[in-house]
Formats: structure tokens, sequence, C-alpha cells
């Protein structure tokens, strides 16, 4: 007989456990983290946004939230141990992680030079994968944890960012090796992909209008609702997932191609 109170619980509350969000100043990230730190959690804010990283991080603890911002470029392996120190000293204890920070460059692959690749996978891939390295042996001192790795539904098919695209299907790949590496310390990992999710990473760009057009539900997701993603993943509610890819995209993914075929040709 399920105990339904604890399974309530066991999904809102994330009290005693710490969490460490990358590129949270703003935008999906900065959500998330507010999440998590609404849910209980203590919550480390890591972005190489100075300002807007303070200024959340203020403002939620005045809100009562226990939560520092932390200055971090996830490229640096340095700054990594940094913010795993500041974590050991605060609460001693890392029980959540999200690699959500990301950059894009909409090149194609003639006009992108090799530089600008490196740079996309830098941020997206490698910040993701020291992030994993380096948080699994402390979150494997008590016990173990979730890292929920952002990928993004650009990681099912061919797309016109060439390094954005590699680097989000990177992170699926890393994130099933890591489940794998690490399920016996108790560390669950995931990745989210979701589509189009209106941010300072796309607000002016072209192709929002045709990508919510071929969109089944008609419309971009919020950035509540990959939050909601990220509480569930990071929460004892999904305690026994992991390596798998959660894709949050009003459809987009399965199958807008076909749907829009579909429509041009009358059958739906
Ligand atoms: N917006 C979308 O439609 C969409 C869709 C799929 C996936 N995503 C992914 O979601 C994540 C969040 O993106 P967003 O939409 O909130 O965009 P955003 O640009 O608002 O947020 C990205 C954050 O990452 C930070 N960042 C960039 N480089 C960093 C670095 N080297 N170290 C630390 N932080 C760094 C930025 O300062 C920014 O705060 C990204 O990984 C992005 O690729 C976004």
């Amino acid at each position: 007989m399920s105990d339904f109170a604890k399974l309530k619980d066991a999904m809102s509350d994330l009290s005693g456990k710490t969490a460490l969000v990358t590129g949270a100043a703003r935008g999906q990230g900065a959500v998330e983290a507010e999440l998590l730190a609404t849910a209980g959690a203590s919550v480390l804010i890591c972005d190489v946004l100075v300002d807007e990283g303070e200024a959340l991080a203020t403002r939620l603890a005045a809100e009562g939230r226990d939560v520092k911002f932390l200055k971090l470029d996830v490229t640096s392996e340095a700054g990594w141990l940094e913010a795993l120190a500041l974590i050991r000293d605060w609460t001693g204890r890392l029980d959540i992680l999200v690699n959500n920070a990301g950059i894009i460059n909409r090149k194609t692959i003639t006009d992108m030079s090799v530089d600008e690749w490196k740079k996309v996978v830098e941020v997206n891939a490698t910040g993701a994968f020291i992030g994993v390295k380096l948080a699994a042996p402390l979150m494997a001192e008590t016990g173990g944890g979730s890292i929920v790795n952002i990928s993004s539904n650009s990681a099912f098919s061919g797309h016109y960012d060439p390094a954005y695209t590699a680097s989000k299907w990177a992170i699926r790949g890393l994130t099933r090796t890591a489940a794998m590496e690490f399920a016996e310390d108790g560390i669950r990992v995931n990745a989210i992909c979701p589509g189009l999710i209106v941010t300072d990473l796309n607000r002016n760009s072209p192709h929002l209008g045709p990508m919510i057009g071929m969109t089944p539900m008609s419309r971009a997701g919020e950035a509540d609702e990959v939050a909601q993603l990220v509480l569930f993943l990071a929460s004892d509610a999904s305690a026994f997932i992991t390596g798998e890819d959660f894709v949050i995209d009003g459809g987009f993914t399965a199958g807008a191609g076909y749907r829009r075929v579909a429509k041009e040709t009358g059958i739906l």
C-alpha cells in the first residue's frame, strides 16, 4: 500500500538537499534555481553573468530562500573546484547538479570557423563533462544524487546550428555514459531536451515564428515547464529513472515534419 502523502512530498520537498545550477543568472537556469530553492534545497547559483546572478541571489535570499551566487565559467576546472569547495564548506553535501549553461552560434558549417565550433562545444559539452566528473565524487560521499543535463530537441535530428547540435547530441551520450558509470554510487543522470523556449538565447532569432508554426501545440514552451521537469528529475519521485532523455517540445520531435505533410495534403 502506497503512502500517498509521502509520494507527494517526494515530488515537491527538497529540504536538506543542496543543488548547483549552472547558467542560472537568467533564462531557464534562473527559473530552475528558483524552483529548486522554493522546494527547500540550498542552491548555488552559478554563471559568468555576475550582476544578474547576484541580483537573483539577493532577491531569493530576501524571500527566505537558502541561496548563494558564485561566478563560474563552466569551462574552467579550477572554477568548478572552487564551486564544489564552497558547497563542502556551506552544507557539506551535493545532491543535485543541473548542467544548464549553454551558448549558440547560428552559422552553417560553411561559415563557421574551427574556433567558433570549439567555443560552443567547450561550453555546452565539455563544461557539462567537467561538472559531472568533479561533482560525482562529492555526491557519492553522501549516498548519491541526481544530475540533470540540459540538452535540446535539436539532439534528435540534423539542424542548422552545427556546433550547438553536435554539443547537444554529446550531452545525450555523456548522460547515458555517466548513468552507467555512477549508478552504483547512487547517482542518477538524465537529460532534458527542450524545444523552443523564448529566452535571451533566441529572443531575436528569425526562426521563432516558423518553429511555433510547426510545433503541433502551436506555441513555445515556458521556462516554468522545463523547471518542473528538472524538479521531478532532481527529486526522489524519479528514483528509478536514469540514463534517459526527456523531450519537452509540444510534440515537435514526435513528428512535426510528417504533420506538416499531412496538413498540406489534407490528411489532417
Ligand atoms: N531557449 C531555448 O529554446 C532552448 C532550447 C533547447 C535547449 N536550450 C538550452 O537551455 C539552456 C538554457 O538556455 P536559455 O534558453 O535559458 O538561454 P540563456 O542564454 O538565457 O541562458 C544561458 C545561461 O548560460 C550562461 N552561460 C553561458 N556561457 C557560460 C559559461 N561558460 N559558464 C557559465 N555560464 C554560462 C549565460 O550567461 C546564461 O545565463 C542552454 O543549455 C540551452 O542550450 C534552450
